[in-house]
């Protein structure tokens, strides 16, 4: 079941991401993260069909770098969790997305140690909302949604990285209750992504109170799609 939220001033739905529009979603994420520009339409395209790959790749499962990393670390990832979410119009129309999987995170191990946490934690990518619906709660909504997965997920953390010039985001992460923990110049390379390895990324987290995600206004936000993996 999905959940409509009325309290912004565009009314959107919160739902899964679904196999026939993942083509869709990569547009939406690429105009975000990859605006287009007059010269620039060649490279948009390259970057999108790359979008759409990595979609594909972890909605199936089948995007072997997670599993292959989370072995050599301790305790290994024993199970695989993704989850595209979805923020749409009443028509369907996607507004917003994000993606959560379970990865090898990358706060220091004394500070998870420190805190009792395991090495393995729900990992937040790829946000993104139309630049016209923003600032409406989407992207609070969404993030929301990641943190009550996690807790039903048996985790009591979330992390994700951002790019450091992206004050915007930091600011808005910041305003959600993450703290910021290191800079990782590595990351990319680490997760086999080497074209984007340059990139200057800050590690971000926030320890979730199942107490407080377990309910929301009432009601917790529901799976719809038993098709999808989790
Ligand atoms: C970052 C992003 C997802 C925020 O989405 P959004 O729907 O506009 O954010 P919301 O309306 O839910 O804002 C939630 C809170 O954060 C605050 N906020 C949002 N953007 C902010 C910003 N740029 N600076 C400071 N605070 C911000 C809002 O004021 C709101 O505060 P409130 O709860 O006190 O009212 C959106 O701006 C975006 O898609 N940016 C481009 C892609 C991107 O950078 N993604 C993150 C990659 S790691």
């Amino acid at each position: 079941m999905s959940q409509a939220q009325t309290d912004s001033k565009t009314s959107f739905v919160l739902r899964r991401g679904r196999p026939h529009e993942l083509g869709l979603l990569a547009t939406l994420s690429t105009d975000v993260f990859h605006p287009r520009g007059a010269w620039f339409s060649i490279l948009q395209n390259v970057k999108h069909t790359l979008i759409v790959w990595d979609l594909q790749a972890q909605f199936y499962n089948r995007f072997y770098k997670w599993p292959e990393i989370a072995s050599s670390f301790e305790p290994p990832i024993s199970e695989y969790r993704y989850a595209l979410l979805v923020a749409s119009l009443s028509n369907g129309n996607a507004i917003g997305m994000t993606e959560l999987c379970v990865a090898p995170c990358p706060i220091d191990k004394d500070v998870l140690e420190g805190l009792g946490l395991s090495l393995s934690a729900p990992y937040l990518s790829n946000l993104a909302v139309m630049e016209k619906y923003r600032m409406e709660g989407i992207g609070k909504a969404l993030v929301r949604w990641c943190e009550e997965l996690s807790i039903e997920w048996g985790h009591s953390v979330i992390f994700l990285h951002v790019d450091v010039a992206n004050v915007n985001a930091i600011n808005f992460y910041k305003r959600l209750g993450f703290q910021q923990q290191t800079r990782d110049v590595t990351w990319y390379k680490r997760i086999g992504r080497e074209d984007m390895s340059e990139q200057d990324q800050i590690v971000m987290y926030k320890l979730l109170d199942s107490n407080l995600h377990s309910l929301k206004d009432g009601k917790a936000i529901q799976d719809d799609d038993l098709s999808l993996q989790e």
